[in-house]
């Protein structure tokens, strides 16, 4: 190992600037996620504009949450790992910043876009096609330095949280592209270069190795960092995480039909993907008993420990989503959920108690050492945000459980004569608890967010400029 010190260590400025950036656009996203929640409670909030009606704000508030604060996340520890990993700094300072301001560019543009109407209407993918080019551009240049990066790194071995961030890189620009592809009309309308069900497909190829690659693969690589680190304990099997690595990366690109399930698309397709869903079982659970597994020996930790705790839960609500998603896709169960609330729990169990709760805890592991503090100004509070996190997101699912199957068996219920038993309308009368009950989940989670705020700053703010850069070098010589 080398025992050089290097003045010109890591470029931890990207990183500190992504996981601050985590921080405002999640308080944000969930905060509109709170909003647009209310606005299935008491329907007047639309204000009657039609910048502020549902229909515009949903698209935002998931632009937002994947992109803004997700992103930013996967960006911040992307960087943070490949660079303590691979014992180098990054290849290029200039490029970075071009990827940061870039990518804050396009979610401005998202912001002032999608609440005047511009939109290709495929969902996680609406974005006109001026900001789409200039997505894949960034997301180049993004790719670029972190592989750029790996080929100078100075260890021999690239880490197993290196190949998920890499797959992750790689495929969402595959996605991007090739779900892009259209014909421009105007500066802000295009049409899409397939139609029918081939453009159905192509959208749901897209739409859920989004999910896969971009809500699970990035952020396996997260985990696959920031578990062994907190827990202070080695990756359980590291054999294992390369059998997850290749199984999960074979098998989610095959799985997108189940979202098209009683649809236009031929029958042999559906039922591939479902097949290949319920495959995707294994490999996703063999990467939960993989992350949770590394705690043995380190369980008391979670007594004391609210950062590790957020990384457990997460695993835990990981394991839940990915063995829902597979039932999800048999088709006679699709049938019942598809369309209805249960497919909205499904998504936040993943996205609440996966995607930001693995996120949050990372950025708080993060945050001392990247400001050269000891460790976060009070771990009261993020025990108290901890605990937010979790009641809001218990709220949020089971409030759609409930109402998801309340709403595909009001649906489906039919008199002897055949008619409907209910109209639509009884059933949305039926949903109306389990709507308050989600958007108190909502407020519970999104205020959370506010104390971790409160916290970073807190953080930040006492922070010793020349121990951040000290701690940047000596990062370099000790090991990573
Ligand atoms: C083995 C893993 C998984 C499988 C097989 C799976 C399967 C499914 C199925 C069958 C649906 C419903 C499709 C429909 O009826 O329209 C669905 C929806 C969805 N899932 Fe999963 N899921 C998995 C894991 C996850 C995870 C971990 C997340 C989030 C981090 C996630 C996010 C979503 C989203 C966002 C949708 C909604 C898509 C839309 O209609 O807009 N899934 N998933
Ligand atoms: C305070 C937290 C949040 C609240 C209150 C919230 C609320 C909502 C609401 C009300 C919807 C529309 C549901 C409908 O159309 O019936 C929605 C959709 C969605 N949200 Fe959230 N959300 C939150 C956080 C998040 C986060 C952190 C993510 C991702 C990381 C996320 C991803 C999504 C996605 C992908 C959809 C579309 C689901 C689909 O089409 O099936 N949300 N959210």
């Amino acid at each position: 190992m080398s025992t050089a010190i290097s003045p010109t260590a890591y470029n931890y400025k990207v990183v500190r600037q992504f996981a601050i950036m985590t921080v405002v656009w999640g308080i944000l996203g969930m905060g509109l996620g709170v909003f647009i929640a209310s606005q299935l409670v008491w329907p007047e909030l639309n204000f009657g504009l039609p910048w502020t009606t549902f229909g515009r704000l949903r698209p935002l508030h998931t632009n937002l949450v994947i992109f803004a604060f997700g992103g930013c996340a996967l960006f911040a520890t992307s960087y943070y790992v490949v660079q303590r990993t691979c014992q180098t700094r990054l290849i290029s300072d200039s490029l970075a910043a071009f990827h940061f301001w870039g990518w804050q560019a396009v979610i401005i543009g998202a912001i002032v876009t999608l609440p005047l109407g511009y939109t290709t209407t495929k969902e996680y993918a609406e974005l006109e096609w001026p900001l789409a080019i200039l997505l894949a551009i960034v997301w180049v240049v993004y790719g670029l330095v972190f592989f750029g990066t790996i080929v100078k790194r100075k260890t021999k071995h690239i880490y197993v949280g290196n190949w998920f961030y890499g797959a992750f890189i790689v495929v969402t620009a595959m996605l991007h592209i090739v779900n892009h592809m259209s014909l421009p009309v105007s500066l802000f309308k295009s049409y899409s270069a397939y139609s029918g069900a081939t453009d159905a497909m192509i959208q749901w190829w897209y739409g859920h190795n989004a999910v896969g690659f971009f809500l699970t693969t990035g952020f396996l690589g997260m985990m696959y960092y920031f578990v062994p680190k907190q827990a202070e304990r080695p990756i359980y099997s590291y054999r294992l995480s390369i059998v997850h690595f290749w199984a999960l990366i074979t098998l989610y690109i095959w799985a997108g039909p189940h979202h098209l399930h009683y649809t236009a698309l031929p029958d042999w397709a559906q039922s591939l993907g479902m097949a290949m869903s319920i495959i995707l079982l294994a490999p996703s659970w063999g990467g939960m008993i993989n992350g949770m597994m590394t705690l043995s020996g380190a369980w008391h930790k979670l007594r004391t420990d609210p950062i590790l705790r957020f990384l457990v839960v997460s695993l835990a609500f990981y394991g839940m989503s990915t063995f829902e998603g597979p039932m999800m896709a048999i088709k006679t169960v699709n049938s019942l959920s598809h369309y209805t609330d249960w497919t909205i729990g499904h998504v936040h169990a993943g996205a609440l108690g996966w995607v930001a709760m693995i996120s949050i805890g990372a950025i708080y592991h993060m945050i001392p050492k990247l400001f050269g503090r000891a460790q976060m100004h009070s771990i009261g509070l993020i025990n108290t945000h901890f605990w937010l996190a979790t009641i809001g997101t218990v709220l949020y699912i089971a409030s759609m459980w409930v109402n998801g199957i309340t709403q595909g068996l009001m649906w489906r219920a039919i008199n002897d004569d055949g008619t409907l038993t209910y109209s639509f309308v009884e059933a949305l009368q039926a949903s109306h608890p389990g709507f308050i009950v989600r958007a108190l989940g909502g407020a519970f989670f999104a205020s959370g967010m506010l104390f971790m705020a409160y916290n970073v700053f807190r953080t930040v703010r006492a922070s010793n400029p020349v121990e951040a850069e000290a701690a940047a070098q000596i990062a370099v010589v000790g090991a990573h």
